[in-house]
């Protein structure tokens, strides 16, 4: 064993949490703890490429019951590169469409013997409901607008390689922050590593109600631009707006798009982030995602660190014994 997997071990045992459902409930000193795991497993994968065996004979299932690229595939391959077996489970084509329920369905995956269920469902709330009514791991990989846990920590942890310290940056939010569980993740996560976090974008999609988290709101984002260290870019969500929040997409990007020419504008040495998927010319033009400061492969990369990390801590915290808060 490498001096980085007895780390990793010893992180392991600090742990104590059987579930992850949000970085809300989750203290300074966890996110840290999960973020050393992460980047000690991807040191010790060279990268999150190379396989290690810390959960040989573990399954995990994977419950979409919402599209997915990123976090569905990198919760797989994060489990196989720490040798567990995976099962994919998608709702259409299920017995859903006989009227089995949510919570009857992943009992009945959960007693086909998986030590841990990855849940995405468009429900807020339903990641907590499953924790307490399974005993095995559950993981939330998106619950409506609610929280994406993993996404907040794998932005953090490119935040963290990037810059080296959270504490005393200026990360801005920018885009639709009513329907995005990313940015409610990313919140809770950067507030508490002490970074000051700025939600900017159309009055229709950025309330004033987010002050009362110690968020900076603004309206517009050429005024803040040369403050801020960070944008995460985040995807306008067409599927779960009513009405469409803003007069026209052309208007929207005109305002907000992140473009070659604010970048000139930004800090030489600004970071790019979007949590994907981009919509290219509407939040980001292709010449700022892809060019030089941007980092949005970067997170895709860390999304395997962070969740082969979050698997090997709970699943661990559970084989030690440790009980579900009910
Ligand atoms: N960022 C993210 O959650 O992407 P997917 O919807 O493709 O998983």
């Amino acid at each position: 064993m490498s001096i980085v997997e007895s780390e990793v071990g010893t992180l392991a045992e600090a742990w104590t949490k059987t579930d992850l459902l949000d970085l809300e409930s989750l203290s300074a000193e966890e996110i840290r703890l999960i973020l050393q795991t992460a980047e000690n497993l991807k040191e010790a994968t060279d990268g999150c490429s190379k396989k290690l065996d810390l959960l040989a004979g573990r399954t995990m299932a994977n419950l979409f019951f919402e599209d997915s690229t990123r976090t569905k595939t990198s919760f797989s391959l994060a489990a196989r590169r720490l040798g567990a077996d995976t099962v994919d489970f998608s709702s259409s084509g299920s017995s859903l469409s006989k009227g089995e329920t949510v919570i009857d369905t992943a009992k009945n995956i959960e007693a086909m013997g998986v030590d841990a269920v990855v849940l995405r469902h468009r429900t807020p709330g339903t990641p907590h409901l499953l924790a307490q009514n399974l005993d095995t791991s559950v993981l939330n990989a998106g619950d409506g607008p609610h929280e994406h846990p993993t996404q907040g920590l794998l932005d953090i942890m490119t935040i963290r390689e990037q810059r080296g310290e959270i504490n005393g940056l200026t990360v801005a939010l920018v885009g639709d922050i009513a329907h995005s569980r990313t940015a409610r993740s990313n919140i809770w996560g950067l507030k508490k590593l002490g970074a000051h976090v700025i939600a900017c974008g159309p009055s229709t999609l950025v309330s004033r109600r987010w002050e009362e988290l110690g968020v900076e709101v603004a309206y517009n984002l050429d005024e803040i631009l040369p403050r801020c260290d960070v944008l995460n870019l985040l995807r306008i969500q067409f599927e779960r707006q009513l009405m469409r929040p803003f007069p026209s997409v052309r208007e929207y990007a005109l305002l907000y798009a992140m473009n070659g020419e604010r970048m000139a504008r930004a800090k030489k040495d600004i970071l790019i982030m979007a949590p994907g998927p981009i919509n290219r010319g509407v939040e980001v033009t292709p010449e700022v995602a892809d060019g030089p400061h941007s980092v949005i492969l970067h997170q895709v990369t860390n999304g395997l660190a962070v969740r082969m990390a979050v698997l090997w801590l709970v699943i661990g915290a559970a084989e030690r014994g440790l009980s579900k808060p009910r």
